[in-house]
């Protein structure tokens, strides 16, 4: 059994999550997205919620109900993303946690009409998006930062990588090539990564991983601010 948040740990705190996919528009009907359920970063929020913070969601399109006393400012593309996300940050944030899956290029354009087939192939040219997670952990007045890392291998040296490269307080770490686990799945399993310490939770619910998660990054923001 994993011992809940503690009712209050994030008492008076401003708590900015972002969740779900991208989608990148190829033309009025198409885009470029990915599997993300948005699963984890509702189930953050609710237990953030759940903790005493307020939170404001900045969610990608997803199916599923926002939490309960919960802001959601809903967002399209990565450019979207970044934009309310920095917004929400400026309205005041003790605590950025990104879930997106944030699409990592986009078409360099969107087509105004619909495109039609001609030859045996085609190709798209694409652009990089803007990081989110590194730019609001890159301002002066970055608030404590949490990011995830999903991967198929290698999982600590990548998430180690991201954690100094985007300059984070915390990484959270889960490998998506495991049956049952992940992406779209209730059930998640991960090894949190930060600079003194790790820790590994579940596998388990989403819900009961995230009680779990908001415990440990309260721990560390009293730690780091005492
Ligand atoms: N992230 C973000 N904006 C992006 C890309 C990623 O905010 N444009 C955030 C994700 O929400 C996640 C973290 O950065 O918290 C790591 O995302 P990931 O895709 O694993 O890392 P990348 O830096 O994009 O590296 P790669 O996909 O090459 O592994
Ligand atoms: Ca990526």
């Amino acid at each position: 059994l994993i011992a809940g948040t503690a009712p209050g740990s994030l008492t008076g705190k401003r708590v900015v999550i972002t969740a779900g996919p991208t989608r990148e528009p190829i033309d009025p009907v198409r885009y470029i997205s990915n599997h993300s359920s948005g699963k984890m970063g509702y189930a953050l929020a609710a237990a953030a919620r759940a903790a005493g913070a307020e939170v404001v969601l900045v969610s990608g399109p997803v199916s599923i109900a926002v939490p309960a006393g919960v802001e959601i400012r809903a967002v399209m593309t990565a450019e979207e993303m970044l934009e309310q996300a920095d917004r929400a940050v400026d309205e005041g944030c003790d605590l950025f946690i990104a879930t997106a899956a944030v699409a990592d290029y986009r078409p360099d354009t969107c087509a105004t009409d619909k495109i039609k087939k001609s030859n045996e192939s085609m190709s798209l040219s694409l652009v990089r998006n803007p990081d989110t997670l590194a730019t609001i952990a890159a301002r002066d007045d970055a608030p404590f930062t949490v990011g995830f890392a999903a991967e198929t291998r290698d999982i600590e040296h990548y998430a180690l990588d991201k954690l100094t490269r985007k300059k984070l307080n915390m990484i959270v770490a889960n490998d998506v090539s495991a049956p049952g686990l992940g992406f779209n799945s209730d059930n998640n399993s991960v090894i949190v990564f930060w600079p003194q310490g790790r820790e590994a939770i579940g596998p388990g619910p989403k819900a009961v991983l995230a009680q779990r998660l908001i415990a440990l990054i309260a721990d560390q923001i009293t730690e780091k601010a005492g």
